[in-house]
């Protein structure tokens, strides 16, 4: 696993953008997999920077978003196609029939799961899939003891996330919506590169766990360790707890200019 520490969000959002943007380079009608949540919105900003003033071109891109709150209201900011239009894609280049983000109605709810493993599978499997983690280790919304080999479906969500989630709707857990409709650990191990970023103090022991501890569908983010190519950014505080800090550090600031020159 490649574990790259950053100074501060900031410069996490920036090396994690320019991940992206040589995914785009390389390949201009990628498959990009995208988050929500706090983590990367620094990173979307900074992309929406480099379209405005670099010309990073999106017109070929076809998105993938990991989750969705199901019941959340159409019109609800918090519903992730709505985060997603607002941060992202109203201020790209990107076609709206080449935007995938899972439903948030009930109705029909198992067929669309596998029309979207479907639809990921005809775009030719993503790319770079994005990343965040939660409190409780979960990717996407994959909870603990979901399935490593899961697909896209219902999951409801644990208590803990809900805690963590009511910070964007007024504090008021009982707003949050308690299910989501997520790509599976099966689903989100295809991609062909992993991108998972973190920040703050808060995920300090998640982050160390995830990492150096055992793989364990008690923490869905270890399933990374499985996966040929998973790349975490942190920033420091994120990685306060790894044993291994300075081994990163070390590795990163020694890598083959060859490979510093494809980042
Ligand atoms: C969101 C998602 C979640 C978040 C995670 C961390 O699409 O898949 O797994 O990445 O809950 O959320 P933040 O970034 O708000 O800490």
């Amino acid at each position: 696993m490649e574990v790259v520490i950053a100074k501060n969000y900031d410069e996490m959002s920036k090396i994690a953008t320019n991940i992206i943007r040589d995914q785009i380079l390389k390949k201009p009608n990628s498959v990009l997999g995208l988050a929500t949540g706090g983590t990367p919105v620094g990173t979307y900003k900074e992309l929406v920077r480099m379209h405005k003033q670099e010309g990073l071109d999106f017109s070929k891109v076809i998105t993938f978003n990991l989750d969705e709150y199901l019941g959340i209201p159409d019109d609800h900011p918090e519903r992730y196609m709505n985060f997603m239009k607002s941060n992202l894609f109203n201020q790209i280049n990107i076609r709206p029939d080449a935007i995938h983000v899972p439903t948030n109605i009930w109705e029909h709810v198992e067929e669309f799961c596998q029309w979207y493993e479907d639809e990921i599978d005809k775009a030719g499997g993503i790319d770079l899939q994005l990343l965040g983690i939660g409190p409780d280790g979960h990717i996407a919304f994959n909870e603990p003891t979901s399935s490593f080999a899961s697909r896209t479906r219902v999951k409801t969500l644990d208590e803990s996330t809900i805690k963590a989630n009511a910070r964007f709707f007024n504090n008021d857990e009982s707003k949050v919506p308690k299910y989501a409709v997520t790509m599976g650990v099966g689903t989100i191990l295809e991609a062909k590169t992993l991108l998972l970023l973190a920040n703050g103090k808060k995920k300090a022991g998640i982050v160390a766990q995830f990492i150096e501890g055992p793989i364990t569908s008690m923490i869905t983010a270890s399933a990374l360790q499985l996966h040929p190519k998973p790349i975490v950014v942190l920033d420091e505080d994120s990685a306060s707890d790894l044993k291994l800090k300075d081994y990163f550090k070390w590795v990163y600031s020694n890598k083959p200019k060859k490979y510093l020159e494809e980042q």
